[in-house]
């Protein structure tokens, strides 16, 4: 059996095909940002900024007196969002090491931490130390306004692809780290927040094309074809699509749909 380590969620992200194939995930954090409401003057720190989109929404919402400062533990995409919004703040750094004393354009403390689409990419064993971070960043009544996958979220995915590889011999497990409400609210109190909202709820999302499931596996599914070769990859890539096709692509509109399942809080630091 060829062995596989579950843990391992690094990706390698490309910021070209990340913005080309999942340009919707920037899309609809535009309702988180929403959430979050920044204001003129405001300083706020983008945890798991990505290609920096969200950054540059929230550095035009809090104006030349306030900040907006992304982080990123990959190096490709801050370098992409900096060529992008060169007005911006980016460093790259890892949400479990942040520490603004460490970034020349922060802040000693921040008034609102956000982060879309980024926190389960880091495993369950480390939520704590990560709110911990975020709330050692956080002026007293600072708010944490975050989007993550939530409990069920891509299952159908997640399941087929993991199927698909025990059936060739491979170990396999979900890479990422998909919470209840109560699992993260307890994380969050436990580092000192309190939770004013947090729900959980389906958004189905449309992968577009007859090659979008397999994009979307392509640019985010690393972790979980780490040991295949190219060949290997593509005939589990095509054997998950047969399996899913009858349920998740609708000929017609020649679109996938994936199944997210998306957990969105506010939460104050006391
Ligand atoms: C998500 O945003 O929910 C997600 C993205 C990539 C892999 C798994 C989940």
């Amino acid at each position: 059996m060829t062995s596989r380590d579950g843990d391992e969620r690094s990706n390698d992200w490309d910021p070209d095909s990340y913005d080309a194939e999942v340009g919707f995930v920037a899309d609809y954090g535009e309702s988180v940002v929403d959430l979050l409401d920044p204001r003129p003057g405001e300083r706020v720190l983008d945890l798991g900024c990505g290609t920096g989109h969200l950054t540059a929404d929230i550095a035009e919402a809090v104006g030349p007196e306030g900040l907006a400062v992304g982080v990123d533990q990959s190096d490709e995409m801050v370098a992409e969002a900096r060529e992008t919004y060169p007005e911006c703040h980016f460093a790259a750094v890892d949400a479990r090491e942040f520490d603004p004393e460490t970034l020349p354009s922060a802040p000693e403390r921040f008034d609102a931490v956000f982060s879309n689409a980024a926190l389960h990419w880091i495993p369950w064993a480390d939520q704590r130390t990560v709110a911990e971070r975020v709330a050692d960043a956080l002026a007293p009544g600072g708010r944490f306004v975050a989007e993550l996958g939530g409990r069920g979220n891509v299952a159908t995915i997640v399941d087929a692809v993991v199927d698909e590889l025990e059936s060739r011999g491979y170990e396999a497990a979900n890479p990422w780290y998909f919470p209840t409400v109560g699992e993260h609210a307890t994380v969050l109190e436990r580092a000192g927040f309190e939770v004013r909202m947090a729900r959980l709820f389906d958004r189905p999302t449309v992968l577009d094309g007859p090659d979008g499931l397999r994009n979307w596996l392509d640019v985010f599914a690393d972790s979980l074809f780490a040991s295949l070769s190219a060949d290997e990859e593509d005939a589990v890539v095509t054997a998950v699509e047969d399996r899913l096709r009858q349920d998740l692509y609708d000929p017609d509109a020649e679109a996938w749909t994936a199944g997210y399942r998306r957990l969105r809080f506010l939460a104050v630091r006391d």
